[in-house]
């Protein structure tokens, strides 16, 4: 079998699978990247802005009850230009076809902050996703690193920073629906953020000789905030259900975000809020694009639940900050695939 090549392009016209990305029985796609459920709720949000009547107050209750019985949603109406979003996917795609030498022009793999990675494995995890990403931190606007941004194809820098400007309004005001649901004031949760930090990741799932031995990206949640993700029409994100005993294939919608609660959410919502757990699955018939927008507290902001109802305790032992709750995230990740390792080799 041949070495793993630079970019995942070269691997996907192989007629085998390369061993590195082969994941344990237990960890494989249950269901199909194309058998779409339409169990996750579909919001729209045109009248959110409303100042009285019942309209708004519906959609937020719509809102709450996804976070509480799911995690995860999608949003339509959410009032993003139409061709911003074409634009956006069509720059990514542009930028995932470029030649492996253009792509790893921005290779982060040497520790760097943002740019292009193949398959953003853990250290030290024996199997990797298949999947290559190009990542940037567009807010705050001082954490923009312009030489990680790709500088081809052209215009992807004021796209991105459009893209990035319209997503963090549609989240904050996602967020300030929840802080009210909570009793508390709207800013409320974006406060406890300190600075709403903004990441982007642009997910490339190149077509996959053996999709039924892998993941595009493995199960996990998301530690932040709140999530956005914009999908094509291809199919492959999965979110559990029944207590994370079933799977379920999140049906695409065109021009739609998926929005997913993250444990900095869950954590201050004392648990009332779900953080869902998700993946993403391959197929071996085209490739997919995915653009995640991740809102995430500063490093030095305190997690801890901001409401605690009555009759409840608190699902934290006592606050730390989320840059510490993000370590601990990495560090049981890491003694998990350590132990599964170790198992597999005894
Ligand atoms: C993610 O969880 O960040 C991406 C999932 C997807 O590509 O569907
Ligand atoms: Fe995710």
């Amino acid at each position: 079998m041949a070495p793993i090549a630079t970019t995942l392009t070269a691997l996907a016209e192989e007629n085998s699978l390369h061993q590195k990305f082969i994941r344990d029985e237990d960890e494989r796609p249950k269901v199909a990247y194309n058998q779409f459920s339409t169990e996750i709720p579909i919001i729209s949000l045109a009248g959110i802005d409303e100042t009285n009547g019942h309209h708004r107050e519906e959609i937020c209750k719509k809102i709450v009850e996804a976070c509480e019985d799911w995690g995860i949603f999608q949003v339509i109406d959410h009032g993003i230009d139409s061709k911003l979003i074409n634009q956006m996917t069509c720059l990514a795609r542009e930028f995932f076809a470029l030649p492996s030498e253009e792509k790893l022009r921005f290779d982060m793999s040497g520790g760097k902050k943002g740019g292009f990675i193949v398959s953003s494995h853990l250290q030290g995890e024996a199997v990797q996703d298949w999947r290559e990403i190009v990542t940037y931190f567009s807010y705050p606007i001082k954490a923009r690193d312009y030489s990680r941004w790709p500088d081809k194809p052209e215009g992807w820098k004021a796209t991105t920073e459009a893209y990035s400007e319209q997503l963090i309004k549609l989240a904050s005001k996602l967020l300030e629906v929840l802080s009210e649901a909570m009793g508390l004031e709207k800013d409320a949760l974006t406060k406890s953020c300190v600075d709403m930090d903004q990441k982007v990741v642009v997910n490339f799932y190149p077509k996959c000789p053996q999709p039924e031995l892998t993941l595009g990206l493995k199960r996990h949640t998301d530690p932040g905030t709140i999530t956005l993700l914009l999908q094509d029409q291809v199919g492959g994100l999965q979110a559990t259900k029944d207590g994370g005993k079933t799977w379920i294939t999140v049906q695409p919608i065109e021009g739609a975000f998926v929005v997913n609660l993250g444990d900095h959410g869950h954590y201050l919502s004392n648990g009332r809020f779900k953080n869902a757990d998700h993946q993403a699955v391959v197929n071996s018939n085209c490739s997919r694009l995915s653009i995640a927008t991740f809102q995430n507290p500063a490093p030095e902001a305190i997690v801890y639940p901001l409401k605690i109802r009555d009759g409840e305790n608190s699902i934290m032992e006592k606050p730390i900050t989320f840059l510490e709750m993000y370590k601990r995230k990495m560090s049981n990740d890491l003694e998990l695939a350590r132990i599964k390792k170790l198992s597999k080799q005894n």
